[in-house]
């Protein structure tokens, strides 16, 4: 069954290779001023090993991904949890492993439960987990963009070449938007691109990098942290409030842009695929 939309589906993931860089704050706070700026948005917990978008919203699941996996459930509205400006969340499935290795029946009843959802929705954002391993790959290989976090430290940089390379060498993506965050200067943010550009242009020459977002080390972020709110909505005018309702502003306009990869079922179907 297709899905009815009204507009092309603008579709996300959020990784980094390292841990702790800030996936899940990009996912949240880009989700929330997408959803202000209008957007029905639906934020997609991929962290099946340590689910946190529900904490840092203030939300508290019962039902996750997991009941829809397993048949307890079987729409995708039965586990949809409505979070700030109307965004839904998708709760994560800690348990499952990976994706790629369900059996025929949830295959197919997770396809069935995401294509059968009907509700206009004009961007979707999916969190992953730290790594590069088949749980994260299988996400961003179904996705219309790639946005990898690096921050100023040499394993961030180290990691995020080493996601790159297997989206590239064993996935095929070539383009990837890059976001630097917890900056201390507006220029450790550009040496940061400069350094990752050049290793990418040297060992792999077909992959496009393109800046994102220079997102500040920002007290105010870790203070939203810790009210389990979006810092978007706590503090707007915070310096990392501000650089994240700029990136969703970019992000709004490529929404014409991007070609259409097809609805929610369609990214199901491709997340399920096995490499
Ligand atoms: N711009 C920032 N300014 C200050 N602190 C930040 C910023 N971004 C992230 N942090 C801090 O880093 C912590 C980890 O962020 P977050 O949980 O978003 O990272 P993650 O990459 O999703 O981690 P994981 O790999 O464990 O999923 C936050 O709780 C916050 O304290
Ligand atoms: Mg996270």
């Amino acid at each position: 069954m297709q899905p009815t939309r009204s507009r092309p589906l603008l579709s996300i993931a959020i990784a980094s290779g390292k841990g702790g860089v800030g996936k899940t704050n990009v996912a949240i706070n880009l989700s929330v001023a997408l959803a202000r700026l209008g957007r029905s948005v639906m934020l997609f917990d991929a962290d099946l090993g340590l689910a946190n978008a529900d904490l840092m919203l203030g939300l508290r699941p019962t039902l996750t991904l997991h009941d829809l996996v397993a048949g307890r459930v079987d729409r995708l509205e039965d586990i949809l949890l409505e979070g700030p400006d109307g965004l839904l969340l998708v709760p994560s499935a800690s348990g499952i492993g990976s994706m790629a290795n369900l059996t025929p029946a949830e295959h197919l009843g997770l396809v069935r439960a995401f294509s059968s959802y009907d509700k206009p929705l004009d961007v979707l954002i999916v969190d992953t987990a730290a790594g590069v391993q088949d749980s994260v790959t299988s996400f961003c290989k179904a996705v219309q963009n790639v946005f990898v976090v690096v921050c100023d430290e040499p394993a961030s940089l180290t990691d995020a070449y080493a996601l790159i390379k297997v989206l590239h060498q064993e996935h095929g993506l070539r383009r990837f938007r890059v976001i630097c965050n917890m900056l201390r200067d507006p220029d450790s943010g550009r040496r940061l691109m400069q350094k990752l550009t050049s290793v990418c242009t040297h060992y792999l020459p077909d992959v496009v990098l393109e800046t994102a977002a220079l997102i500040p080390m920002d007290d105010k972020l870790r203070t939203a942290v810790q009210k389990r709110q979006p810092v978007v909505s706590l503090f707007p005018g915070s310096p990392s409030g501000r650089a994240f309702i700029e990136l969703a502003r970019q992000t709004d306009r490529w929404r014409g842009v991007d070609p259409d990869m097809g609805g929610i079922g369609f990214f199901v179907e491709r997340m399920l695929q096995r490499a």
